[in-house]
């Protein structure tokens, strides 16, 4: 997948000491005029200004993908900016300059970055408050692909499922990107998973590539329901504590009916919503709108369940709990991410279009060159 000619790069800063760069630096980001279609989402030139108060300027080496970068193009996701924006949660590079105030850093320091969209660029200003350096061993992708869909993993398995050793938790989508993480959260809380997929040959990969025992990991097809009582079986449980779901849709009701007393619920997608076209198709998205599954909180409270849901983006406007949920997340998902396909930079639509399609394992990043 990878393999287009490498793009010019930004030119590194002159000056090797602390002192703020103050030049403007031509950049490549990938940029959509208006939500609506992938189609409209262009690799263009711009001008990046020196890092403002507290900001550092990043080199960008690697760009990590999320579905939700499809949803904000296609204009379904509710943070998405009105108007042209740059799409991108998450990437890692060099930082190659200072801004004031930012005595943390050094040029040269390897972090990962937390954007709030504008990831998809060759460089790029971020708040101090957003990176974090890369460890030794982990390559650029692998830093790319870990803010985002290990924070997600982290808050919704631990800091809201409240998952603990022995609970038994359903994972949706367990071969994708957040899905993998959360097999290792629940692995490091010896927690037991059910890891439910949408395909054999991604069930396959997780019972070679992760050791889940055959048992417990499921596919949502016409036996779902009795499958996932048999991984219940396995487990010698009679019920969830945990379900982490971003898929809803067909595969909501049979899971919530299957929590256990006190068991939570913890919402946060709907990748059903998705279709296969560039732009979104209003009938398919009406008939998985008006045939969503709705719950009546009354009817909870005999059962004892709860539902909770979340996006991440509001956590990333807590700044000033960053760094510790970055801290917890990396003590509970230490070990670096499975990249399950790379593209060069310049192929960021068809890089979209394989994750739109359902069938990756792990994480899609883009690539540049590291000079
Ligand atoms: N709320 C938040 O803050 C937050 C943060 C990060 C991610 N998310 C959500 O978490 C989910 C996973 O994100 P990710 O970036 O790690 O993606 P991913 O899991 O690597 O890829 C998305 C997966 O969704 C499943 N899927 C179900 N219905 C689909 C459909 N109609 N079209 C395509 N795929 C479909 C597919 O896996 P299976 O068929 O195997 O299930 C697909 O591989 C997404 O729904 C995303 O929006 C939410």
């Amino acid at each position: 997948m990878l393999g287009c000619m490498p793009l010019p790069r930004p030119s590194a800063p002159s000056n090797p000491d602390r002192s703020q760069d103050a030049s403007t630096r031509e950049r490549h980001v990938w940029r959509i005029q208006s939500a609506g279609s992938l189609a409209n989402l262009k690799l263009v030139t711009d001008s990046l200004p020196p890092p403002g108060v507290g900001e550092v300027q990043v080199r960008i080496h690697a760009v990590g993908l999320n579905f939700a970068d499809i949803f904000a193009c296609q204009g379904l996701y509710s943070a998405t900016p009105k108007g042209p924006f740059i799409p991108g949660l998450e990437a890692a590079g060099t930082i190659v300059s200072l801004g004031s105030e930012t005595s943390n850093w050094q040029l040269g320091d390897r972090v990962m970055v937390l954007t709030r969209f504008g990831g998809y660029a060759d460089a790029i200003n971020v708040p101090q408050a957003t990176l974090w350096p890369i460890p030794n061993d982990w390559t650029f992708a692998q830093a790319a692909a870990y803010p985002v869909q290990a924070l997600t993993a982290w808050y919704g398995i631990e800091r809201l499922g409240n998952a603990r050793k022995g609970a038994v938790v359903l994972v949706q989508s367990a071969a994708g990107g957040v899905g993998l993480h959360a097999l290792q959260a629940l692995h490091s809380l010896e927690a037991k998973p059910v890891a439910v997929v949408g395909s054999e040959r991604k069930r396959q990969w997780l019972i070679a590539e992760r050791g889940l025992a055959p048992q417990t990991v499921v596919v949502r097809d016409r036996e779902y329901s009795a499958k996932l009582d048999a991984a219940l079986r396995f487990h010698r449980a009679s019920g969830f504590d945990v379900v982490f779901d971003a898929v809803y849709g067909d595969a909501f009701r049979p899971a919530f009916d299957r929590l256990a007393p006190e068991g939570r619920y913890v919402l946060f997608g709907a990748a059903d919503f998705m279709g296969s076209g560039a732009r979104p198709n209003p009938l398919r998205l009406l008939s998985s709108w008006l045939r969503r599954p709705k719950l009546d909180p009354l009817a909870m409270i005999p059962l004892n369940r709860g539902l909770l849901a979340f996006n991440l983006i509001w956590l990333w406007e807590q700044a000033d709990r960053l760094p510790e949920s970055m801290r917890a997340t990396l003590a509970l998902i230490p070990s670096p991410p499975h990249i399950g396909a790379r593209f060069a930079f310049d192929q960021a639509i068809e890089a979209m279009t394989l994750l739109q399609g359902g069938q990756t394992t792990g994480k899609v990043v883009l690539e540049l060159p590291v000079e």
